[in-house]
């Protein structure tokens, strides 16, 4: 199957590296990709907002299955213009990723498919959780705990324009559970929980993420799970019309009185797809190509028994800016060799040299018999890779670790 991956984050290259495993494979096409993905798939330097070049692309070279990484070209439209020029895609089409793309209409689409979600409320009192409602890549979300909080929070979530939803406060771990939607079914993928702010003991900065874990505990019944979560959003999104066809990623909080997810979104999660995709039993591509068809992929595809960590490298000045390029990168062969997987992110090379060329430069991965075991090897790994200034948490899994 010629398939044509779209983006260029670790996420993707994770998404390539178990691709590339599988017997129906004939070409893998990635744009733009990233040089870790360029050792997988033929890369194309065209961009993931490009609609009508991806589009073009997908034609030119035949491609039997397009799969989408992030979030914006799905927002967009992209799976709507493959799908009319005759292209099989996974990734829902505009209008069922607005579970993602709009706060409003998730709200809407949790309350009337019974899904358990934080209260909405009608003024900004707080303690309570202000949300904008559009894309706003983790920026529009304010958690207020005291009512100068609540003001300042609505002031800003206001000034990104369209609607504002306020909820009640709530409390407790977070994790992330993923499924394969076909429009119809939801296959449970897996549970990971990933650490999002950028310092140890989960002070500093929020960022897009700086290392996960799976499996988590406490979440092993992950058929009920999604049964519960993502079944009722796949059935009310098609009942309106707008079938979900992808990866469906619930933001769960498990407080004190339950499982109440905070968020849906259209995608993979990134970094949780470089735990999810070392410890995946099965075959992707084809659990990927039966969803996008519409059949059901539960035969396909399974969380494996084992554990995975991934720890992510980040730039000295990542989370303030996401540009560090030029340093040279050393030590992946090495780690690779010790049986860890190194997942590249913002990465590009000069003159053959693998050199920095983003924020969250590389996802080092492995996996283990238990969360102990494979924190370890990610870590002995860590130690391998090395950039000027690369900077990592040195708590990711640590308490899942000790059980
Ligand atoms: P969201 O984009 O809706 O997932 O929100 C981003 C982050 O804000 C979440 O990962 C949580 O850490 C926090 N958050 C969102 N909603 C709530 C809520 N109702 N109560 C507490 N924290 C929340
Ligand atoms: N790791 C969270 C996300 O992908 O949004």
């Amino acid at each position: 199957m010629r398939t044509l991956l779209v983006g260029s984050g670790a996420r993707e290259h994770a998404l390539a590296w178990k691709l590339s495993t599988s017997p129906l494979l004939t070409e893998l096409h990635a744009a733009p990709g990233n040089p870790g993905i360029a050792a997988l798939a033929t890369c194309h330097p065209v961009r993931t907002d490009d609609t009508d070049s991806l589009v073009a692309l997908a034609r030119e070279l035949a491609i039997e299955l397009v799969v989408v990484g992030p979030e914006a070209p799905l927002v967009a439209g992209l799976a709507d213009a493959l799908r009319a020029a005759g292209v099989a895609v996974f990734g829902p089409s505009a209008a069922a990723a607005q579970i993602e793309g709009s706060k409003a209409f998730a709200k809407d689409v949790m309350t009337a498919a019974g899904v358990p979600t934080a209260a909405t409320l009608d003024t900004a009192i707080a303690p309570c959780v202000i949300k904008a409602d559009g894309l706003a890549s983790g920026k529009g979300v304010f958690v207020c705990e005291t009512q100068a909080e609540a003001d300042a929070g609505l002031e800003a979530a206001a000034a990104f324009g369209g609607t504002v939803v306020i909820e009640e406060l709530l409390e407790g771990p977070e994790v992330s559970l993923f499924a394969l939607c076909d429009g119809t079914h939801a296959v449970a993928l897996g549970a990971a929980q990933d650490f999002k702010r950028s310092e140890d003991g989960d002070l500093g900065p929020n960022t897009g993420g700086m290392g996960a874990y799976s499996p988590v505990a406490g979440l092993e019944e992950l058929d009920t799970l999604v049964a519960q979560i993502h079944q009722p959003v796949v059935d009310e999104l098609a009942r309106r019309g707008t079938p979900f066809v992808g990866c469906l990623f619930a933001g769960l909080m498990l407080t004190p009185n339950g499982i109440r997810v905070l968020e849906f979104n259209a995608r993979f999660g990134d970094p949780e797809t470089q735990v999810l995709m070392p410890r995946l039993d099965g075959d992707l591509l084809a659990a990927l190509a039966a969803s996008a068809m519409g059949d059901d992929s539960s035969d396909l595809v399974r969380p494996g028994d084992r554990a995975a960590v991934t720890v992510v490298g980040a730039a000295p000045d990542y989370p303030a800016r996401s540009d560090y390029a030029d340093a040279p990168i050393s030590g992946i062969a090495a780690a690779e060799a010790g049986g860890a997987i190194v997942f590249q992110g913002g990465t590009a090379t000069r003159e053959g040299v693998l050199i920095t060329n983003g924020g969250r430069i590389l996802s080092i991965s492995a996996v283990g018999a238990n969360v102990a075991s494979a924190r370890a090897e990610a870590y002995r790994a860590v130690g391998q890779v090395s950039f000027t200034g690369m900077r990592y948490r040195t708590d990711i899994a640590e308490e899942a670790a000790r059980g």
